[in-house]
């Protein structure tokens, strides 16, 4: 089938005029495309087109477009009354309640009104681009185009191949999706697509170490901002988002993927959800909030005055022990050299996935004295440490007091197999190598998803890289050890990068 993409005619159908379509129809017309907006209740289409005037004229006054151009895109603006109308569309995108048999109704009808060629798409964010084309008689014309919200702003578009989509449609919506100045990415529907299945490792990650006691939201959340460099912490944006959102799409998700593991819910999100207890909507989730919707957050506990006498680093983890050497070096510390520690020292682990009893005992050293430091991550904005069950609190305080004793903040968790910053971040990366290995997308824009639509510092195959695909391997390998929960099953894709020592962007011949 040919399709052109770019003739100057093109005309977009859009139903469904609530936040998405809105924003579809606003950067479709300014696009340069003739746009016809529908919705089943009466008024939305002319609220959505009144809706997108003020917006483009609001970017007119602020210099992004020419007035001139703000009044062409709306004037190429068209409500009509009902799907029937759009018979002279080149594509229709589908953006109306999220409800399987709804949308499959719908395109129904659309398919014995439009043209053969035209291309009929679903901005469906957690259906299956595949299920909802089943029943047509031309699958072959039916994709995903998942916007983000808002449109306008989010530049992301993924465009999804459903199982039966012929090439020509996708190609056509990357150049469609270009014109609406996007930045499409393109991928086979998948659960989550690219960037809710990434997201899940963010998020369920944090929870689940929060459900296990080992660290409070608000310090997971500190982790995530300076050390892991994220913008906002896992549990900041479920608030933002709400839980009534981010709960059951992970349940989706899940089941989705037949209970795979790796994205397994957690019970602290769903308690939550039950209870309506959602985030900011709600003025309560995991923080509770003033009446400036701030949440009430009481200061960082201030460090021990507390110094350890003599400090031996284990040199089982050399870049670890290489770190730390610099690090207490320039701090002042006390450092001791034998390959044993000296009776009274404060014994300093880095671990890589393991936590600190594992490593008290599998070193053979003295648990009581024992902390583990996480040193895979930079610490300069914020250093994580944990002791073991039993470390003795003179030993713990001594450690937050050495590594505070510099200015910069200190958290400290319960043992955890992987810290914070290094179970969420191992995560990510493990769900961007499983997309990989199914061949739903390519690194590379896996990676642009995931930097463009959840604005993370990098995406999963890049930060892997950055942390080293080894490292990152044996955080997932330590971590399925000791807790024995296939979620942490290292995906084989990254293992055989790690073991082959390559870059996760490596391009297969
Ligand atoms: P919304 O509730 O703001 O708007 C939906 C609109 O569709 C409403 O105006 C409603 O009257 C209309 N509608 C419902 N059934 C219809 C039908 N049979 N025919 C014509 N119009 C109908 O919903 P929103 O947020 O705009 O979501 C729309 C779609 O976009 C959903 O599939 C959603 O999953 C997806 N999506 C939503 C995102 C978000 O953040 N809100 C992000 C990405 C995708």
């Amino acid at each position: 089938m040919s399709f052109d993409a770019n003739r100057p005619d093109l005309t977009v159908g859009v139903i469904g005029a609530g936040a998405m379509g809105r924003g579809i129809v606003q950067v479709a017309a300014a696009g340069g495309m003739k746009v016809m907006v529908t919705d089943s209740r009466p008024g939305a289409a002319l609220e959505a087109r009144e809706f997108v005037g003020k917006m483009l004229a609001r970017a007119a006054e602020k210099g992004s477009m020419t007035q001139d151009d703000a009044t062409a895109a709306l004037s190429r603006i068209e409500v009509v009354n009902n799907p029937a109308d759009m018979r002279s569309c080149h594509i229709v995108i589908e953006a109306i309640v999220e409800n399987l048999d709804a949308k499959r109704q719908l395109f129904a009808e659309l398919e014995s009104v439009v043209a053969p060629d035209c291309i009929l798409v679903t901005n469906t964010s957690s259906l299956s681009v595949t299920s909802i084309a089943a029943k047509l008689k031309t699958p072959q014309r039916f994709a995903g185009f998942h916007f983000f919200n808002p449109v306008p702003l989010m530049k992301l578009v993924e465009v999804i191949d459903g199982l039966q989509t012929e090439s020509w449609v996708p190609e056509a919506l990357m150049a469609i999706g270009r014109r609406m100045t996007r930045e499409p990415v393109r991928l086979i529907d998948a659960p989550g697509f690219l960037v809710n299945q990434v997201g899940r490792g963010f998020t369920l990650e944090a929870a689940h170490l929060a459900y296990e006691g080992i660290a409070g939201f608000v310090d997971v959340d500190r982790v995530m901002r300076d050390v892991g460099g994220f913008r906002m912490g896992p549990f900041e944006l479920m608030e933002l988002t709400g839980l009534d959102v981010t709960q059951p799409a992970s349940a989706l998700i899940y089941n989705q993927f037949f209970q795979e593991p790796r994205y397994r819910p957690n019970l602290i999100m769903q308690s939550r959800y039950e209870a309506g207890v959602l985030g900011r909507k709600t003025r309560k989730g995991f923080y509770d909030y003033d009446a400036q919707m701030k949440p009430i957050i009481a200061p960082e506990p201030a460090a021990p005055a507390a110094y350890p006498g003599h400090v031996w680093i284990s040199p089982a983890e050399p870049q670890g022990h290489k770190v730390l050497t610099e690090l207490l070096t320039q701090i002042g510390a006390k450092l001791e050299t034998g390959s044993r520690p000296g009776a009274n020292a404060l014994i300093l682990v880095t671990p890589i996935g393991e936590d600190a009893t594992t490593c008290a005992v599998e070193q053979e050293l003295d648990p009581k004295r024992t902390m583990a430091v996480d040193t895979l991550f930079p610490m300069v904005k914020r250093r994580t440490i944990m002791a073991t069950p039993i470390t003795d609190h003179v030993y713990r305080n001594a450690a937050h007091g050495l590594f505070a004793s510099d200015g910069v903040p200190v958290t400290v968790c319960r043992d955890s197999p992987g810290f914070i910053a290094q179970r969420i971040v191992a995560m990510i990366v493990n769900i961007g190598c499983s997309i990989a290995q199914s061949r739903t997308a390519q690194p590379e824009d896996i990676d642009k998803a995931v930097t463009l639509g959840l604005n993370y510092p990098s995406g999963p195959f890049r930060f892997g890289d950055v942390l080293g695909p080894e490292r990152i391997h044996r955080v997932l390998a330590n971590m399925y050890r000791i807790y024995g929960d296939p979620r942490y099953r290292p995906n084989i894709w990254l293992t055989r990068r790690a073991r082959l020592g390559v870059s996760l962007l490596t391009p297969e011949p």
